[in-house]
């Protein structure tokens, strides 16, 4: 739909079939996905079900077994393998379930790594990453190594990680998953009012029906195929 904005991603008729011993296991059957700019987008299902092989996929970190896969206007599965990884840092953010913060560097080292990779200037990423860092409650723990973090925190941490490069598509798989309910709720409040305020998109798998029924669309994933059970455009086919 025209009003919903610009197209950050396009997903066309993904699979995925994992090869095992006891026959092939067709986890994805052709799933479809449009998120536009600034979207919250939630994708609910079982454990089990697939939504990590999902996000994998939507983050270029898996290849499918077939389908199509659009970020902005790059045919991302047509990219070499050396392009993808930078195409990924530039234009994808990812918030995971285990954080994978590197436990030697602080906080605001850990924020400022993407950008370090890509070879952003360091003054500039500084600030980005401090101010982000204070945005998300932070600003007495810049100097803190994971150890020494709550697990919220350390959440808190990897979320702002995954948004220092200003990507436009961000991808959580079940990133409240780990904690408490007081402080995965803030983390919802969190990410919607990024999402806002920077007009970047949020796909967020999660079995979390609070999380979920928070976002602009929500999205179930079951038997393979990915249904907008709410939106009067099912599966919004493109
Ligand atoms: N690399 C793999 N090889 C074989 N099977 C896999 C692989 N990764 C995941 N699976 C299987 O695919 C299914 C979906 O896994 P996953 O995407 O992690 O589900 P979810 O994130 O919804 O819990 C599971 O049955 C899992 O065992
Ligand atoms: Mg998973």
């Amino acid at each position: 739909m025209s009003d919903r904005g610009e197209v950050v991603l396009r997903a066309e008729k993904l699979c995925k079939v994992y090869p095992s011993q006891g026959g092939d296991l067709e986890i994805l059957r052709g799933v479809d996905l449009l998120v536009h700019r600034g979207e919250l987008i939630s994708i609910m299902g079982a454990s089990g079900v697939g939504k990590s092989t999902l996000l994998n996929l939507l983050g270029t970190l898996d290849q499918p077994t077939a389908g199509r896969l659009w970020i902005h206007d790059t045919d991302v599965l047509a990219l070499p393998a050396d392009r993808l990884a930078e195409f990924r840092n530039r234009h994808l953010g990812f918030v995971f379930q285990v954080h994978h913060l590197l436990p030697e560097f602080s906080a605001l080292e850990n924020v400022m790594m993407p950008a370090l990779i890509g070879r952003r200037r360091g003054t500039e990423v500084e600030r980005r990453a401090t101010d982000l860092l204070v945005r998300v409650g932070l600003e007495d723990r810049l100097h803190h190594r994971p150890g020494e973090l709550s697990g919220g925190e350390c959440q808190r941490v990897a979320m702002v990680r995954a948004l220092v490069l200003q990507p436009q598509v961000v991808l959580a798989d079940e990133p409240s998953g780990n904690l408490d309910e007081d402080t995965s709720a803030r983390m919802h409040a969190l990410i919607r009012s990024l999402a806002r305020d920077f007009d970047q998109a949020f796909v967020i798998m999660t079995h979390d029906r609070a999380l979920a029924e928070s976002a602009d669309r929500m999205g179930r994933l079951e038997a393979g195929r990915l249904h907008f059970p709410t939106d009067s455009r099912p599966g919004e086919s493109p």
